[in-house]
């Protein structure tokens, strides 16, 4: 079964539809790589599944629950972690008080100490800067700060929105590294969206292409880069 499954999603923001028909699965263990253009509507579908856009028709179902339309903090506790582009640490709190809110709902304190221990020992940097506040990391930082967050609550799929998009190259390299450790270290599966598009098909299993809200492409990763009409037509603007 499943882990994750999309069926004929339509989503969007008021009355808007932005997705438009969207199908797909992610099994356990897999990697899923999505990408497309911007404005394609990659968020908007991440955020569809985690609760943060209407869903005006279709089904989501994670881990044997049907998810459609639940509130984003009824999907939490499901061991669903999501890290958003943007917002998704507490900067005026430390990097010990932001990975402690993460592991809230664990309701065991020696697990959630287990965990804690796990997650510093993925993140050593983090735990050398344990009691600085956020704000003060720098970009390829705090996002590492974000995932480990997401790890405390012990999720089964993780699920990043350009996780990337403003790091370094050699500092997204680390992070694509981390979330590699991730899957097949913590046993985490992936779905990942990015612009850096080559870089993030390398290192899945499962590759989706998005473009004006529909899937124009399913695939292993090779097939994807090797079709050089995708490329062309739809990752043009992508880094490939
Ligand atoms: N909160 C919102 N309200 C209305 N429209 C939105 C909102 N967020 C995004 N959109 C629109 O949805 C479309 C897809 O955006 P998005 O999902 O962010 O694409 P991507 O993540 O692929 O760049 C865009 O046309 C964008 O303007
Ligand atoms: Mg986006």
């Amino acid at each position: 079964m499943a882990l994750l499954e999309v069926e004929n999603l339509v989503s969007g923001y008021g009355k808007l539809a932005i997705i438009q028909g969207v199908s797909l699965a992610i099994e356990p263990g897999d990697f899923g790589t999505l990408v497309g253009p911007n404005g394609s509507g990659k968020s908007t579908l991440i955020k569809s599944i985690v609760g943060l856009a209407t869903v005006f028709e279709g089904k989501i179902t994670f881990d044997g629950s049907n998810i459609t339309k639940r509130k984003p903090e009824n999907i939490a506790s499901l061991k669903l972690g999501y890290v958003p582009q943007i917002s998704n640490v507490f900067t005026d709190m430390t990097v010990r008080e932001n990975l402690e809110m993460g592991g809230t709902i664990i309701r065991e304190s020696v697990q959630r100490k287990k965990l804690f221990d796990r997650v510093v020992n993925l993140f050593p940097l983090l735990s050398s800067r344990e009691n600085q506040k956020a704000g003060y990391l720098s970009g390829g930082e705090r996002q590492m700060l974000a995932i480990a967050r997401a790890l405390m609550a012990e999720p089964k799929l993780l699920i990043l929105d350009e996780p990337t998009a403003a790091l370094a190259p050699i500092v997204a390299d680390q992070l694509f590294q981390k979330l590699s450790e991730i899957r097949s270290e913590l046993n985490v599966t992936i779905v990942l969206v990015e612009q850096n598009a080559r870089k993030a098909l390398s290192l899945a299993n499962r590759g989706f292409v998005l473009i004006q809200g529909k899937k124009a492409f399913e695939g292993t990763p090779e097939q994807i880069l090797k079709d050089t009409e995708i490329i062309q037509l739809f990752l043009g603007e992508l880094t490939i």
